[in-house]
């Protein structure tokens, strides 16, 4: 891995062997943009990838070179307005009025190892020798403000973060109103733009369109990353496939409005934008102030979908998620939520407890309603004291309940949320968000807390933390479900009002970081509404995440393969709930819904005293299973196989770091009659191994992957002496171990 410039070209070649990025000062000073992709070897000069040819009479030339105009080049971190049409990375606002900038090379250095960023979630190394960090400043010398850009390269990752700081050091303020974490421009449009979409309940499904001519994106301006977008884009070529062919992955290390954006210009070179979305977004640069912005990630993959998807675990997995659980097979768990919603006693969550104990289950989690006057979603929240009424002796007193059954004992929380309902609301109505003389548009009854305040996220804390020191708490469902609406803070001055998005971002990790901080064993799971904040900015806190409030296993195949795209199995919540589904009325197999749930952090949504003895049984199967194998499930290199969004048939594996021991899931949605004979290949064996197939033989590995595993099922002809009849919803696990 190493970072050189080449003064004589004035070139910088970031590469690691895997990925080579190069970036050239241009004749004005300002950066231009050559290559990313590939690792390609070095040079003193990469001159004649600078492509300066004007194409048409309309350009706009710089200053008296009839061969320079911005709108041509390649850029690094381009500003709009002289000669560049195109939407650009910064845009500071000025006391003239003016918004143009020109920001040019001043100095750069290498250093080893990457720098924390102040406040914001990002990767980080463990030793210097695992990266290496260019930091180039630029500046514009008229307003007096110097922009750092951020770039590490990771020796063993084809990745490469960016950010950028904006600092002040003029003595006028400006205004910032674009200030992007990554711009790149790539020399051509032929991609296919994938990116991760739904609502709530079918969070991350994918989506997959040609580039055209223009602009394209995704984006929230909700407050947080939302259901609706995820702040992930894949570029892909159209012949690229899971395992083979050219794919860049773009993924913003952010919580709040993001914009990820592609513009096509008319000579088909494509800028890709990724940062906080300027819409809805001002921030006031005082003399002396900084800013920074979030990070960005991006990837670049030759072996297809899965290469890019591998390249993101890897660094969310070990290099972004933090902390005690990092490393750690993640405990199963029950979830009361779906077995009795706001309705349950003391007695009835420890008969709950007990029979999931009696099944191997580790962890018991207490959802919504212990607290306050919560016993609909109408009351209580922002009020985090137990229900003496429902919770005689307290948070305390069932905690040790659960402990003593032998299981740990976990919690939830929605911390950034207020019910008018309150005591909290009526002492300080003033800690919400609102604008005054508007309405107060409310959603599930709730409000949002100003987390842009010192004094209300020091309440939060205090209020958490009082139970986290005084009860026996393990872990921590962090819920948020709701958007941000009348945006503004009585805190801050008229001029800062565009800050308040960001503002309550920077609160929410700041709550975050002294929790985890003051409490390093406890482990978080976030959740809002499901995944409408999995991202991997919260990632950073809360090694995982409930990856949606839809726990049908049939939908739960297109929310999770969506979601693999861009995070590893060991952050993607994934529970075993009742039939008919909660959410789409469905009945599938109990032992489909494991299946599905295993590819995941496993555990259950449902109270168990519902099911029959061998139900109980199964479970006893599925707990066992998971033990044994959550190891490889969660941490092995995790391959998509078939797609959900392509066909009828499912299926994806996980492979263990020796390739010793693999778990293939194969998921059939309709069961068909006299179907085809079936195969699936398999991917990332050892194929000079032989690997016995639980309960179906001993095949070489690359005949696995080359010929493929035999899924013929029953719907091939008819069922015959003992075997077992194919159905609708059916699904298989093969154990892979190596003889
Ligand atoms: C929404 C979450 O996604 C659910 O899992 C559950 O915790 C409810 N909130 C509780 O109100």
């Amino acid at each position: 891995m190493s970072i050189i410039f080449e003064q004589a070209s004035k070139t910088f070649h970031l590469t690691n062997g895997k990925i080579s990025y190069l970036i050239k000062i241009l004749p004005n000073g300002q950066l231009g943009q050559l290559y990313f992709g590939k690792a390609i070897r070095h040079q003193e000069r990469f001159d004649h990838l600078l492509e300066m040819t004007t194409r048409s009479m309309t350009a706009c030339v710089y200053e008296d070179d009839d061969l320079f105009s911005l709108e041509h080049v390649k850029q690094e971190y381009p500003s709009y307005g002289t000669g560049d049409f195109r939407h650009p990375a910064v845009r500071l606002l000025q006391q003239n009025g003016s918004a143009i900038t020109n920001f040019v090379y001043e100095s750069h250095t290498v250093t080893a190892g990457k720098p924390a960023l102040a406040g914001l979630p990002a990767t980080y190394c463990e030793a210097d020798s695992e990266a290496e960090t260019l930091c180039i400043v630029l500046r514009d010398a008229l307003i007096g403000v110097r922009i750092e850009l951020l770039y590490t390269v990771f020796a063993d990752h084809a990745a490469i973060a960016r950010s950028a700081r904006l600092v002040n050091e003029g003595d006028a303020a400006v205004t910032i109103d674009t200030a992007m974490s990554l711009s790149l421009d790539l020399p051509d449009c032929e991609y296919e733009w994938v990116q991760l979409s739904g609502a709530w309940s079918r969070e991350r499904h994918i989506h997959t369109r040609k580039l055209v001519p223009g602009v394209q994106s995704v984006e929230s301006a909700r407050g947080n990353s939302s259901h609706n977008h995820n702040p992930f884009v894949a570029l892909k070529r159209c012949e690229t496939t899971e395992t083979l062919g050219e794919a860049l992955g773009f993924s913003l290390i952010y919580s709040g409005n993001f914009l990820a954006q592609a513009e096509v210009d008319t000579w088909g070179v494509t800028r890709m934008t990724m940062g906080i979305n300027p819409f809805a977004f001002a921030w006031k640069l005082e003399p002396g102030e900084a800013f920074q912005t979030p990070e960005a990630v991006v990837v670049y993959s030759d072996c297809g979908l899965n290469g890019m998807s591998q390249t993101f675990h890897r660094l969310y997995q070990k290099r972004l998620a933090r902390g005690y659980w990092r490393d750690r097979p993640r405990p199963i768990l029950l979830n009361n939520w779906e077995a009795t919603y706001f309705d349950f006693t003391v007695e009835k969550l420890l008969n709950i407890a007990k029979t999931a104990r009696d099944q191997g289950v580790e962890l018991f989690v207490l959802d919504d309603g212990w607290f306050g006057a919560r016993t609909s979603d109408k009351a209580g929240l922002g009020d985090w004291v137990p229900n003496p009424a429902r919770l005689p002796d307290g948070i305390g007193g069932l905690s040790e309940q659960i402990e003593a059954l032998g299981m740990k004992f976990g919690l939830w929380f929605e911390p950034e949320m207020v019910n008018k309902d309150s005591d909290l609301y009526r002492a300080h109505p003033e800690w919400v968000i609102c604008t005054p003389g508007r309405s107060m548009t409310h959603g599930r009854h709730e409000y949002v807390l100003d987390f842009g305040r010192r004094e209300v996220v020091d309440f939060i804390f205090e209020s958490m933390a009082k139970l986290l020191r005084e009860a026996k708490i393990s872990y921590i469902k962090w819920d948020m479900n709701r958007c941000i609406t009348e945006a503004f803070s009585g805190a801050l001055p008229a001029d800062r009002q565009g800050e308040v998005f960001h503002r309550y971002i920077l609160g929410v990790y700041d709550l975050y970081d002294r929790l985890t901080t003051t409490f390093p064993e406890v482990l978080f799971e976030s959740c809002a509404s499901g995944g409408g904040r999995f991202d991997p900015g919260i990632l950073y806190y809360a090694p995982q995440g409930w990856a949606s409030d839809d726990s049908d296993a049939v939908e739960r195949l297109k929310i999770q393969y969506g979601t693999t795209m861009c995070y590893p199995v060991s952050s993607i919540g994934a529970h075993v709930s009742i039939v008919p589904n909660h959410q789409v009325y469905r009945i599938t197999p109990l032992e489909t819904r494991a299946n599905v749930a295993c590819f995941g952090t496993f555990g259950y949504e449902l109270d168990l005293n519902r099911l029959t003895e061998e139900e109980l049984a199964m479970v006893r199967e599925q707990v066992a299973f998971m033990k044994e194998y959550r190891g490889v499930l969660q941490f092995g290199t995790f391959y998509r196989l078939l797609s959900p969004f392509d066909g009828n048939y499912v299926a994806w594996m996980a492979v263990s770091e020796d390739k010793k021991t693999a778990i293939v899931g194969w998921y059939k949605i309709l069961n068909e009659v006299n179907s085809f004979f079936r195969r699936v290949k398999l991917c990332g064996l050892d194929p000079a191994l032989r690997y016995r197939v639980d309960g179906a033989g001993v095949y070489a590995g690359d005949e696995l992957m080359n010929v493929g595993l035999l899924t013929t099922d029953s719907s091939a002809g008819e069922c015959r002496g003992d075997q077992k009849p194919s159905r609708d919803f059916d699904s298989r696990l093969f154990i892979l171990k190596a003889e």
